[in-house]
């Protein structure tokens, strides 16, 4: 989701999306249906060849720990960290594997030292909501020095400049959809066109081995990923929008997303191709 320059500026207060029950819930769903679409938890090029016997592996921004969850399944033997600036969403220790530990970090400050060269895979998944304008510069640059010589790095992410509105039928109204594609692309679809350019970001982070897949949506996966865009994107309206009167962007925006929903049900809705990037870190 992106924002006009007035609501920008609420973003820098902090994160644009929701911390509660039903954002938790919004957050997994998000986490399950990439998993369906993927197919995988863990890159097969990755997975196959790379990895030790007991590797040590990170999520950084891991939200509700969902991805951690699922990988000390399919290896119990590694030790999980999962590091996020907000420890909210974490679930209770009490009920996590032993494997999995969580802590606080704000990956776009420099990373204390000893993080520095310890892990063999580091994941990232749904920041585009997070860094906007900015980039993923900074962030790379830290989740480089996490990673030890020859380890990877696996960025999961929408992609806004493969959404488009698609419908049955060329007469049905689709207005609402085409603007809310705009505004979650920003103006000219500046602020979201990173997530089309991670892999050459990799490279100038000093990433090698650097590959982009892309997963274009079934159609049977349309409306459960338009319901999880809407469902976060009134988050956003609460949470980085003016809210004060019925004129104000926040109600407005709502408004919008209603009649987004009202087009769904006729059956025209947005389409995208979520991408994964991966890349390495030189061995010397
Ligand atoms: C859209 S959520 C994605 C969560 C998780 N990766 C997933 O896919 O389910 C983005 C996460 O990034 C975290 N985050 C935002 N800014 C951060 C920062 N500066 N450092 C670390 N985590 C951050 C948020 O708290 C949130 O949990």
């Amino acid at each position: 989701m992106s924002f006009d320059d007035k609501s920008q500026s609420h973003l820098e207060k902090g994160y644009a999306l929701g911390r509660g029950y039903a954002a938790s819930l919004r957050l997994n769903l998000q986490h399950h249906l990439l998993r369906e679409l993927l197919g995988y938890h863990i890159h097969p090029s990755i997975l196959s060849d790379h990895l030790p016997d007991n590797p040590k592996i990170a999520d950084v921004g891991a939200g509700t720990a969902q991805w951690l969850i699922d990988v000390s399944r399919l290896l119990p033997s590694a030790h999980l960290d999962g590091f996020d600036i907000s420890k909210d969403q974490y679930p209770s220790n009490a009920w996590l594997p032993a494997q999995i530990s969580l802590q606080e970090l704000d990956i776009m400050k420099p990373i204390p030292s000893s993080l520095e060269n310890q892990y063999d895979l580091v994941h990232v998944q749904l920041f585009f909501c997070v860094i906007q304008r900015d980039g993923p510069d900074n962030m790379l640059k830290q989740l480089y020095k996490m990673l030890r010589p020859g380890g990877y790095l696996q960025w999961v992410e929408y992609d806004p400049m493969s959404f488009r509105v698609v419908s049955p039928e060329s007469s049905l109204k689709q207005t609402a959809n085409e603007r809310h594609v705009e505004i979650i692309r920003g103006p000219q679809g500046s602020v979201t066109k990173w997530p089309s350019h991670l892999p050459s970001h990799f490279k100038d982070a000093g990433f090698e081995q650097v590959s982009l897949d892309s997963y274009p949506l079934p159609p049977e996966l349309y409306a459960p990923f338009m319901q999880s865009h809407l469902c976060a994107a009134e988050e956003v309206s609460f949470t980085a929008m003016e809210n004060d009167g019925p004129q104000a962007p926040g109600p407005g925006f709502r408004k919008l997303l209603a009649e987004v929903y009202k087009e769904c049900q006729t059956g025209v809705t947005m389409t995208e191709s979520p991408v994964v990037v991966c890349g390495r870190k030189p061995t010397s």
